[in-house]
């Protein structure tokens, strides 16, 4: 009797302590660390085909369906204008070793995420022999987030398409009919699928920066642009999705066309990555918008995982980075076509491929990057996406304590 209770305070005091460390190490228990404890390998090799990365989906999607303009497109606009220049090599020289209606030489960066998700490349919409069993990819080279009707009326502005943003959402919805029995279905399937909406909007901008338009006059299309982006996304959300990436736009002030076009002896005018200073500001402008969007959207449907793309540091990491890369430092601010058609001998060594879309190489260290927190998107354990780890933490903490309650009461 008197043994027992000496030892009390003793019981008490490492009860207490057990308890401590139980609540401490319950997130091992998370799904994100087991993940991270049966990943194997630990860097991706210079060739980076995804598959072999140093981590492996976290989840499955049966499907991805991407929005855009020529970041993204896989043959759409080829097939709604066969004449274009994207449908004659040099272009898909590296991967496919002719043309494909991709603008660059090889792969893009919707390719590289499909192969991480173990899918196969997404077939354009407008390919009549296309396979969409596992997705089909909307973006069309030349498009813009605003209506081709409203750009040439209100902005004086047109490009090669009019298979503009709420275009290609209506041929997701045309696409959805198809495959999906009724509303239930169409939710049921949406739930698997992963939606790249953009990158988007850089067009608008890109058709008034080659009229010279007056950069304050072009800063005025950015509310419009992001609220057509919003709109989008709350529509597809309204179908049924639950994952959704919405990409940023580049650092353009990088892009070779823009600094061969506003070139300038006026070291000011350059900023520390010795890109075009107001254009890489317009750019993040943008981009912070599209972001308080994203944001707007994320708390008006809590359940849904919405993730900001950074394309911007995706590019910059690799301007800073470029020669552990394997980029040739002199050759990262000039395009491996020149305009006369003369393509260099090793695009590897580009960063940009025809001095407004990246190589393949380029494509791939930002997607790379990218896949991370894609991966994580909706996962526990991470703030990425909405859906946050609280309740499992809490869950584990409740077993914790009822435990050590059980421990101090006997
Ligand atoms: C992954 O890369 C390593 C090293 O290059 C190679 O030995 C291995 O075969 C690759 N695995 C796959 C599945 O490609
Ligand atoms: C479409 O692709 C899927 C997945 O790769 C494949 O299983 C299926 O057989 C293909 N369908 C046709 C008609 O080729
Ligand atoms: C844009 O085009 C769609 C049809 O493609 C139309 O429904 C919509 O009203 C247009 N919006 C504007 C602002 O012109
Ligand atoms: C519209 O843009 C074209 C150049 O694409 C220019 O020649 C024309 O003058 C512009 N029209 C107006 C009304 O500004
Ligand atoms: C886009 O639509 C306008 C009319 O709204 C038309 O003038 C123009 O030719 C179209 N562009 C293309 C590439 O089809
Ligand atoms: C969110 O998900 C929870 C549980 O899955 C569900 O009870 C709730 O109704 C959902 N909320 C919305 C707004 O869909
Ligand atoms: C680039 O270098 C910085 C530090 O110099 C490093 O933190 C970053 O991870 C590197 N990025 C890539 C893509 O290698
Ligand atoms: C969630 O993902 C982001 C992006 O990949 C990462 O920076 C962050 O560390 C992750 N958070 C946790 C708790 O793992």
């Amino acid at each position: 009797m008197g043994d027992r209770i000496s030892l009390l305070p003793y019981l008490v005091v490492a009860a207490l302590l057990f308890c401590y460390a139980g609540v401490s190490v319950s997130p091992i228990f998370s799904d994100q660390n087991r993940i991270r404890v049966t990943s194997t390998g630990f860097y991706i090799h210079n060739d980076g085909d995804l598959y072999n990365s140093s981590i492996s989906p976290r989840y499955t999607i049966e499907a991805i369906y991407q929005f855009g303009d020529s970041i993204s497109d896989t043959g759409n606009l080829i097939r709604e204008n066969p004449s274009s220049n994207y449908a004659k090599l040099p272009y898909g020289q590296t991967f496919f070793h002719k043309p494909t209606g991709r603008c660059s030489d090889g792969l893009l960066m919707i390719d590289y995420f499909t192969r991480f998700f173990k899918l196969p490349f997404l077939d354009p919409y407008l390919n009549k022999e296309g396979n969409f069993s596992h997705g089909v990819n909307f973006a069309v080279a030349g498009a813009t987030a605003l209506n081709g009707s409203t750009l040439a009326k209100k902005h004086n502005l047109s490009g090669p398409t009019n298979s503009s943003l709420l275009v290609q959402l209506d041929w997701f919805k045309t696409h959805l009919n198809s495959i999906c029995s009724d509303a239930s279905d169409r939710k049921k399937k949406l739930a698997k699928a992963l939606i790249v909406m953009g990158e988007i909007g850089g067009n608008d901008y890109n058709w008034a920066f080659f009229q010279r338009k007056p950069i304050t006059e072009i800063y005025d299309m950015v509310p419009k642009v992001i609220q057509m982006i919003k709109n989008v996304v709350k529509e597809v959300i309204n179908l049924g999705a639950t994952r959704i990436v919405v990409p940023g736009n580049f650092p353009i002030g990088c892009m070779t066309i823009y600094l061969d076009m506003f070139k300038t002896n006026d070291i000011k005018m350059y900023d520390e990555l010795q890109c075009l200073r107001s254009l890489n500001d317009f750019a993040k402008f943008h981009n912070d918008k599209l972001q308080e969007a994203i944001t707007d959207i994320q708390r008006d449907h809590p359940n849904v995982s919405i993730m900001y793309a950074d394309y911007f540091e995706a590019l910059k990491e690799i301007l800073q980075n470029a020669t552990s890369l394997g980029f040739d430092e002199d050759k990262v601010r000039t395009a491996c076509c020149g305009s006369r058609g003369i393509v260099c001998g090793d695009p590897y060594k580009h960063v940009n491929w025809d001095r407004i879309h990246l190589t393949q190489h380029a494509y791939q260290v930002m997607a790379k990057s990218l896949i991370k927190p894609i991966n994580d998107l909706g996962m526990p354990g991470n703030s990425s996406g909405s859906k946050s780890s609280i309740p499992q933490l809490f869950l584990y903490n409740l077993y914790a304590i009822i435990f050590c309650w059980f421990i101090l009461s006997i």
